[in-house]
């Protein structure tokens, strides 16, 4: 097993550096966020990842973990260094990429004898060079070391066990001896005969942002399906089902709603798009669903305005759901924030709860009321939203709720509620690509 570094203890880092002590590895989390690793030290985690909390635990229990704001040295200490550092969106949807080359710079100033350098966040295609060259600028003559680009495939709220049992495990380099030492530290992984794609650089980072754009296509178009549904009488649900039944589609990454967010997809997808029209070689199912995307955000808002015959104004609207989606605290490029927003240009009023995402949507929103339930968010409103999935929304006492709202108008925007219990109990509802469902 190996001494490895990894820097950035974000969503992508953190789990990464506990999976990597998970298999063995004796594993230092990097960051320079001083507020971040101090709360790593007292045991606690900073983000909400289901079963990360335990997989820390137990790797800091057995002294395969800690935590350090000392990058330089954890640099020099190791032999595998991660770059598992932030990679947002830039001005004009291309990645910004600063904090990979600083963090690149300090590697190279602080290559102190042979390492692996590898990159698991996620990067344009062509970084890997920009980040070999940096290194090679800042390190002494005498110092070698190999460059291996190992993006992630985790998805928030089942990031761990997406890191533990991954689907595949891609490990791009030109270095045969790298690759070995890679061997070592998926040792687990190899073992169990989890697939293995060893290619070049450019081929790694590009299956990073094929797979991505490509399940962002997909939500995409499954979601102009439930709108042309809606036209025709169709139920999207059904259509879906017996899509998935053929093996080349599969029945995952079909469920229609609000829109795709996250820090990966809308990233991601422009970043490819941004990429392609550099390369002059347009991605025009890429830029589809992006347009796509943004106007099934727009379209959920339509959908309550003409529920509400667009009389917002002095309206009280309970928006359930504030994340991305379900099972995590990230709002970043969430559909409740355009619908949050909407609702408030038009002189309503929200009313928002969410099991985990309040403290991050409050950045964004921090005037309007926030509820501790669902219950006394959808109390006397004239309207309720679900924006995400959580089991708690997909199973709401819609008897109680009548009870609690003025006036029974509900959006399901995942498609979650029984369409015979709101139909039954006198609700005026909407949802995607179900309207003629009975
Ligand atoms: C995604 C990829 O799944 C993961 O492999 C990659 O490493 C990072 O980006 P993530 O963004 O965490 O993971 O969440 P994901 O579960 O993929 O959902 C992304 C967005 O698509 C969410 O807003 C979700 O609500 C939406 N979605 C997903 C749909 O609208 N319909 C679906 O069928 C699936």
């Amino acid at each position: 097993m190996k001494n490895i570094t990894v820097i950035g203890t974000g969503y992508v880092g953190l789990v990464s550096g506990a999976g990597l002590s998970d298999f063995g590895n004796q594993v230092v989390c990097a960051d320079i966020d001083e507020s971040k690793i101090s709360l790593l030290q007292t045991g606690k985690i900073p983000i909400f990842e289901p079963g990360l909390k335990e997989v820390v635990d137990r790797n800091v229990k057995s002294n395969r973990l800690s935590f350090t704001v000392d990058v330089s040295k954890a640099i020099r200490d190791s032999e595998v260094i991660f770059i598992g550092v932030g990679t947002p969106e830039g001005k004009n949807g291309e990645a910004d990429l600063s904090a990979v080359f600083s963090v690149a710079e300090m590697i190279g100033k602080n290559l102190n004898s042979y390492k692996i350098i590898c990159t698991k966040s996620t990067v344009p295609i062509g970084t890997g060079a920009k980040i070999i060259s940096l290194i090679n600028k800042f390190k002494k003559k005498d110092v070698e070391f190999d460059y291996v680009s190992n993006p992630e495939f985790l998805r928030e709220g089942a990031a761990v066990q997406d890191f533990l049992i991954p689907n595949r495990i891609v490990l791009g380099t030109n270095s045969q001896k790298a690759f070995q030492i890679m061997q070592d530290v998926y040792r687990p992984l190899f073992i169990n005969d989890t697939p293995i794609v060893f290619t070049n650089v450019p081929t790694a980072e590009m299956i990073k942002y094929a797979s991505n754009a490509f399940l962002a296509l997909k939500i995409s178009y499954i979601n102009e399906i439930a709108n042309v549904c809606e036209a025709v009488g169709a139920d999207v649900h059904i259509v879906a089902k017996a899509m998935g039944n053929d093996g080349r589609i599969s029945p995952k990454f079909l469920h229609p709603g609000p829109g795709f967010g996250g820090s990966c997809f809308p990233k991601d997808t422009k970043a490819l798009l941004s990429l392609s029209k550099e390369l002059n070689e347009p991605m025009n199912t890429v830029a589809a669903a992006i347009v796509t995307n943004n106007r099934q955000k727009e379209r959920m808002i339509d959908k309550l305005f003409n529920l509400m015959g667009n009389a917002i104004k002095g309206k009280t609207i309970a928006v359930l759901g504030l994340s991305f989606k379900q099972m995590t605290d990230d709002v970043r490029e969430s559909a409740s924030i355009e619908m949050i927003q909407s609702i408030i240009e038009k002189n309503g009023t929200v009313k928002a709860y969410d099991p985990v995402a309040i403290q991050n949507i409050k950045k964004h929103f921090p005037d309007i009321e926030y509820s501790t339930s669902w219950q006394t968010a959808v109390k006397d409103t004239d309207a309720v939203v679900i924006m995400t999935e959580w089991h708690e929304f997909r199973g709401l006492d819609l008897v109680e709720l009548k009870q609690l709202v003025k006036t029974p108008i509900i959006l399901d925007t995942r498609n979650v509620l029984s369409i015979k219990d709101l139909t039954s109990l006198g609700f005026k509802f909407d949802n995607v690509g179900r309207k003629a469902v009975k």
